[in-house]
């Protein structure tokens, strides 16, 4: 029996913390795609507020799942910069949702020492939520066991275009040279800048797109399309998608 080869160090690796150790078995950062409510609900004569409402259950369950495996950062896509297309029906009702939830869970997070970290342009929705998001932030701001990422009207694009702008402001007022516009500089630039490389992304519901979520951040990380839908993803479910992610083999490119 040949012994495989080590896997070779490069940045990537050390970004993705493989540095010195060999492969993490265990992601350190896990994002997912909440996909499947509306059809959930469908399927149980449901209106579609029941499967949001459900889907919040699963929210916390997978929190508790990633911090009882030692995941460092769960990263949710709650709300898209596309999902304003809705009904405003159905968006009120998500945004009611996500007051009730905070509302309910903040004591929670507080005691189980969750950090709370927003991505997106949460600015739109307005004064009273806005101003409880914030304060659920910065009561959760000095606990460090996990970090909760909500993303909350945010898109992708939307987020480098910004961070492009930024860096060619920087280029134009004379602080940079063009040559230091690089990946790391654009990754710096990013909302997502402080946490650690994503390692796995996994879609809910058997849909097979990233519909406009952390697409730079996803340049290596393991991609995870499930047929379950959001509000049955359970501890179960998310404990199999990390021994999923375990047996894959991460190369970054190398061989
Ligand atoms: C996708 O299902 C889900 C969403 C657009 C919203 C996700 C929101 C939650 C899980 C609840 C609240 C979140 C937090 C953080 C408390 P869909 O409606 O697109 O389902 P469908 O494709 O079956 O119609």
């Amino acid at each position: 029996m040949t012994a495989a080869p080590a896997p070779k160090a490069g940045a990537a690796d050390n970004a993705a913390g493989l540095a010195g150790g060999g492969p993490r078995s265990t992601p350190r950062h896990v994002a997912i795609i909440m996909d499947g409510n509306g059809r959930w609900a469908q399927q149980r004569g449901l209106p579609r507020a029941a499967g949001h409402k459900a889907g919040a259950e699963s929210v916390r369950r997978a929190l508790q799942a990633a911090t009882d495996n030692g995941v460092e950062v769960l990263t949710l896509y709650a709300f898209s910069s596309e999902n304003w297309r809705r009904s405003s029906e159905e968006i009120s009702d998500l945004t009611a949702l996500m007051r009730y939830y905070l509302e309910r869970e903040l004591k929670t997070l507080e005691k189980e020492k969750v950090r709370l970290k927003l991505i997106g342009d949460y600015s739109a929705f307005g004064g009273e939520l806005v101003e409880r998001l914030e304060r659920a932030v910065e009561r959760c701001a000095d606990n460090s066991r996990i970090t909760l990422v909500v993303a909350l009207n945010y898109g992708s694009r939307a987020e480098i275009a910004a961070a492009s702008r930024r860096l060619a402001a920087k280029a134009v007022r004379g602080e940079i040279e063009l040559p230091a516009i690089t990946e790391q500089a654009i990754g710096a630039e990013l909302q997502t800048a402080d946490l650690p490389e994503l390692d796995l992304l996994i879609r809910t519901s058997g849909e097979v797109r990233l519909s406009n979520f952390l697409l730079w951040q996803a340049a290596y990380a393991e991609l995870l399309f499930l047929d379950t839908l959001w509000p049955d993803f359970d501890e179960a479910a998310f404990t199999n998608a990390l021994a999923v992610y375990a047996r894959r083999q991460r190369r970054f490119g190398g061989r």
